[in-house]
């Protein structure tokens, strides 16, 4: 490659990053209209709607770019996001992974198989246990774009889990990581695993 070309590259991609920087407080002022399902801080009340609060910013962004291009079905946010710029989503993201996430608790007769599948998995069916990429205490790790599950709520866990396995949620990537999981899950796991995470911090 030569010179010209690389440095052309470096300061697109310098440029990119620039343009990429949320802005939390400005985030603030721009997630009105979310406070009514998601929670004014994005700690949501109603067990369908997310927590967004103290979400990885890197998977916030990801979410948002793929629910406005319609890579990510959420009918209930039909054309919300249409007239949010880039920098828009960038700051709302940074706002939301600035706040801090709420714990639910688990239900005592699910915690024991949901603990057991969270951390070690189906091994003799080729499962690996949520912890390698969600960490044990569910914070994700968002450099790789492992969201927080941890404090999530069980309902919505429960939906996304499904979804994933009936193939009504695909944006997990060609890996089809989710997808792969999900599909060694059953109805019944899915409920204890999904208790036990709502519960866990
Ligand atoms: C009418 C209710 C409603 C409103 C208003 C709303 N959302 Fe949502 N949002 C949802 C639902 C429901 C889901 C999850 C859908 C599903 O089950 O997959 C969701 C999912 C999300 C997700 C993905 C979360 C995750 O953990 O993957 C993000 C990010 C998000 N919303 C951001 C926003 C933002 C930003 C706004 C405001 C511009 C907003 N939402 C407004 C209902 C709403
Ligand atoms: C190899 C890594 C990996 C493993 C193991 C893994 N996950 Fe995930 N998970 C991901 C990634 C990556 C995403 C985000 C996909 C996307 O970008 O939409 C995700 C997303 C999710 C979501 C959606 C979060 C949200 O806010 O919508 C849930 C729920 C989830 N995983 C639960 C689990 C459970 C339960 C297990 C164990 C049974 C598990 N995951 C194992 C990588 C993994």
């Amino acid at each position: 490659m030569n010179k010209i070309l690389v440095s052309l590259l470096l300061t697109l991609s310098i440029t990119g990053l620039a343009q990429a920087a949320g802005d939390a407080a400005a985030g603030q002022g721009k997630v009105v209209v979310c406070g009514a399902c998601h929670g004014a801080d994005g700690n949501s009340a109603a067990p369908n709607f997310p927590k967004l609060a103290g979400q990885g910013e890197r998977y916030l962004l990801k979410q948002l770019n793929d629910i406005k291009a319609g890579n990510r079905q959420v009918v209930e946010m039909t054309g919300l996001l249409n007239n949010l710029s880039d920098q828009d989503l960038a700051d709302i993201a940074a706002y939301y992974s600035s706040q801090s996430m709420s714990v639910g608790a688990a239900d005592p007769k699910l915690v024991a198989r949901g603990g057991e599948l969270f951390r070690g998995g189906k091994l003799n069916e080729g499962m690996p246990a949520c912890t390698g990429c969600h960490s044990p205490n569910g914070a994700g790790l968002d450099a790789a774009g492992f969201p927080q599950i941890g404090g999530q709520h069980a309902a919505y866990v429960a939906k996304q889990l499904t979804d994933f396995r009936e193939g009504n949620r695909t944006n997990d990537g060609d890996g089809m990581i989710m997808r792969s999981i999900a599909a060694k899950l059953s109805n019944k796991d899915i409920e204890a695993v999904s208790s036990f995470i709502q519960g866990l911090h």
